[in-house]
């Protein structure tokens, strides 16, 4: 099972989309995909999909039930473990909860290929750790000043504080290919230079489409509502090249959690 975390300094840069899109096609691989909505406290992968879980992750949290239960299967193929919209007691998960979350995660990705978090903006303590706890992780920027700076404090925290190493950058809302290449650049050129060797892989990018607000408005996935569409065509290259990049072999769940559980305390 490959983990991925999909974060990004600044807020609405597509990174929901992304994931919702990127689990629709590695269904189409047959890559079975369980989307966690880490973005705990303000939830919308459910609004994006049209579904309406009863239950979220705020009822496992209080003992009422199992993340088993409260699981969504869309209708593309993926599952999603919902988070709850507007509460923002969950900026900050308690110790008790984190470790809640490894026990059950593990009965729950069974059969799974990826298992993709999709993240909140900025540097907050949940950000930092769903990031830590994850193999790989998706930097999501669009090619603003502002965000390419937040992209990079981003980068830098859990450079310099946690030696996070394996980061892939993907560009999204750009205006053609170049643009994507040179958003990568300029942010590896600044890393490099003020951090070291960060490694930085560029993932791609995912040109501006009027084609997503429209899959938006329809609740449905963009690669599923419009499969011509150039964003569509921008993600499922994106897809391939993550399946070329190679996992690093370090193991699973139970040994991530234990590695990077004190960091949190
Ligand atoms: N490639 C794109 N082209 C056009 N609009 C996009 C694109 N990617 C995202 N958007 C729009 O940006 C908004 C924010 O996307 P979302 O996935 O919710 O971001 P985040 O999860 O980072 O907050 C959405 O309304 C979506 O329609
Ligand atoms: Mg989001």
């Amino acid at each position: 099972m490959r983990i991925i975390a999909i974060s990004s300094g600044k807020g609405g840069v597509g990174k929901t989309n992304v994931v919702a899109n990127l689990a629709v096609s590695l269904e189409q691989k047959g890559l079975h995909t369980l989307v966690f909505d880490a973005d705990l406290g303000l939830a919308n992968i459910d609004v994006l999909l049209g579904l309406s879980p009863k239950r979220d992750i705020r009822h496992v949290f209080a003992g009422e039930c199992r993340l088993r239960d409260i699981m969504v299967r869309t209708p593309y193929g993926f599952e999603v473990i919902p988070a709850s919209s507007g509460v923002s007691e969950f900026t900050r998960l308690e110790p008790e909860e984190k470790l809640l979350l490894k026990e059950q995660f593990e009965e729950v990705t069974q059969g799974v290929d990826f298992f993709l978090f999709d993240l909140g903006a900025g540097i907050s303590d949940n950000i930092l750790f769903f990031n830590l706890v994850a193999q790989e992780r998706i930097v999501i920027t669009v090619p603003e000043p502002t965000a390419m700076a937040d992209a990079y404090a981003l980068i830098k925290l859990l450079y310099t504080r946690y030696g996070v190493k394996r980061l892939y950058l993907l560009a999204n809302l750009v205006k053609d290919s170049r643009e994507g290449k040179q958003v990568y650049q300029q942010i590896v050129q600044v890393a490099e230079r003020f951090l070291g060797p960060v490694g930085l892989t560029y993932l791609g990018a995912i040109r501006e489409d009027t084609s997503v607000p429209r899959a938006v408005k329809r609740q449905e996935p963009f690669v599923a509502a419009f499969p011509e569409s150039v964003a569509a065509q921008d993600l499922l290259r994106v897809r391939d090249k993550l399946l070329k990049l190679e996992p690093e072999g370090e193991g699973g769940l139970e040994a991530l959690w234990s590695q990077n559980l004190h960091k949190f305390s």
